[in-house]
């Protein structure tokens, strides 16, 4: 029985947020550049998204460029950036033609200005798409995400818009820059390391995780449905007891 039929398509997260990770190492492997494993990626980019559309997944999230990654040697930052920007301009027809919408969350303020006019006009091209939401994470991190957030309702108590007895759950989300998405219910990360890199620190409160040694550019279709098995396999509890849930 291959994998995708074990799994219950009534039960799959509706979201799933993945930590591409281990391009470089892929490359060194393979005796080529770290840039050649980040273009290779791009495949597996299409594998995962592929896979959420075969089962009905709404929102995939990509961790593509942390605001740590500025700190690179300059010609993978400025290789990385290019390959994002122009993989996303060329993919646009085909984004077009599978219903995909395609946003990004992060500090895109902080990006070159000819990569945010690459971004403005492919997420335009798609804006009317809703099968699935790609959602790229581009300069991109939770603490630096919360902070803002921080700020901007600092900002609203001072002008007296909001009421600091109200700032609850609900109104930190919707500072934060997935306000429209809803938290994701499973989290992978490739390549074998066991962190979260400042990837979605407040959203993944009750997410389940996967960790896989598979390096990004190996993923394939059936990785992504071996997650969402494993996803299946979990009790959620969300604080309750085993007995409260059944
Ligand atoms: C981490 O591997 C990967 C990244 C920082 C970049 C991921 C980007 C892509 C796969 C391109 C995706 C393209 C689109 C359009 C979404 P690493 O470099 O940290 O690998 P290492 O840990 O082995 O060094």
């Amino acid at each position: 029985m291959d994998v995708f039929s074990k799994i219950d398509l009534n039960n799959t997260p509706k979201h799933i947020a993945i930590i591409m990770d281990g391009n470089g190492r892929w490359a060194k492997k393979q005796g080529q550049e770290r840039l050649y494993g980040h273009s290779i990626g791009v495949e597996s980019v299409r594998e995962a998204l592929n896979a959420c559309k075969r089962l009905g997944v709404k929102y995939l999230t990509l961790y593509a460029f942390s605001t740590e990654n500025w700190n690179r040697p300059k010609e993978e930052v400025d290789g990385l950036m290019n390959l994002l920007v122009q993989t996303i301009a060329n993919e646009v027809d085909d984004l077009n033609k599978n219903k995909v919408r395609f946003v990004t969350i992060g500090n895109e303020e902080g990006l070159p200005e000819s990569c945010k006019e690459e971004l403005r006009a492919a997420k335009k091209a798609t804006e009317k798409n809703d099968d699935i939401y790609l959602i790229l994470a581009l300069n991109y991190s939770a603490r630096w995400e919360i902070t803002n957030a921080i700020k901007n309702i600092a900002i609203k108590v001072n002008q007296g818009e909001i009421e600091p007895n109200l700032i609850n759950d609900e109104l930190v989300s919707s500072f934060l820059t997935t306000a429209n998405y809803p938290d994701p219910e499973l989290l992978i990360r490739t390549s074998g390391e066991l962190r979260i890199s400042n990837f979605l620190l407040w959203q993944i409160a009750y997410s389940e995780f996967h960790f896989t040694d598979v390096l990004w550019p190996d993923f394939k279709e059936e990785d992504l449905f071996k997650a969402v098995l494993d996803y299946q396999s979990r009790e959620r509890r969300f604080g309750q007891t085993s007995e409260q849930l059944t």
